[in-house]
């Protein structure tokens, strides 16, 4: 089935650290279809705002009916946002972009900074042996709700959280080994992560979803190189909103 786009009834929303929120929101429709490493549109309710807000999918729950989105503030449409509580409804259309492909034996799931709130759906309904590795600024959120799911290692810049350096630090300082990466966070940390998976000859699914603004094809901020002329725009490009945001490791530049 295709995206929808529906009125959700907020459940409730939490701010799980600094101008970080979790909102869970009742869209049965869209939860039904979902995947993880999709994201959803959020609209605002100020119709000078015409732009929705592309916002990454962190738990998935078919039986509610549910979607958790956890999203940083950095701008006027988040903000908007992070004011919404359980009296509130909210235009949502999704689900939107690609997702993950579950595969492997071993994998290495890695998250950096708001990078982290997809990977934890695919933590869950990924079946295998599983090392996940976070990688924070300076706070620490989510990450206890990994633990029933894998082995869970820590990096961050300030050097408060696990390994102070990058979540690539944090795999060499643990040996963590895998047959499959699946990587989400900014675009430096997805390069290091590329060029490691193919020096190594390791499969990587990389989600680029930080490079995302409108998330429906408009604005073209975006765009960014393939390999291969893309079938779409005949050019040798990608829209991470429409073909990602998750490429493998390889397809895209960045
Ligand atoms: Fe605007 Fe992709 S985010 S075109």
């Amino acid at each position: 089935m295709d995206k929808l786009k529906m009125t959700a009834k907020v459940i409730r929303q939490d701010e799980i650290a600094y101008e970080i929120y979790s909102l869970l929101i009742s869209a049965k429709e869209i939860a039904d279809i979902a995947k993880p490493g999709q994201f959803v549109n959020l609209y605002s309710a100020d119709k000078s705002r015409l732009l929705p807000r592309p916002i990454s999918i962190c738990e998935i729950d078919k039986t509610a009916g549910t979607l958790r989105l956890v999203y940083r503030v950095v701008g006027d449409g988040t903000k908007e946002f992070s004011a919404l509580t359980s009296d509130h409804t909210i235009e949502v259309m999704g689900p939107l972009g690609n997702g993950f492909t579950l595969e492997g034996k071993k994998a290495i799931i890695i998250g950096g900074g708001i990078g982290i709130p997809p990977m934890l759906e695919l933590s869950k309904q990924l079946d295998c042996e599983k090392s996940i590795v976070l990688g924070f600024r300076d706070e620490e959120f989510l990450s206890e709700e990994f633990d029933p799911y894998g082995t869970v290692y820590k990096s961050s810049d300030a050097g408060n959280i696990g390994v102070k350096g990058t979540v690539m630090d944090a795999i060499k300082e643990y040996g963590i080994t895998g047959d499959v990466i699946y990587a989400c966070g900014p675009i430096p940390m997805l390069r290091a992560i590329s060029d490691y998976a193919l020096a190594n000859g390791i499969t990587a699914q990389i989600s680029m979803e930080e490079k995302m603004a409108c998330g429906i094809g408009a604005c073209l901020a975006c765009v960014c190189k393939s390999k291969k002329v893309d079938e779409h725009s005949k050019v040798k490009n990608k829209r991470v909103c429409k073909e990602g945001p998750v490429f493998y490791a390889g397809e895209v530049e960045f």
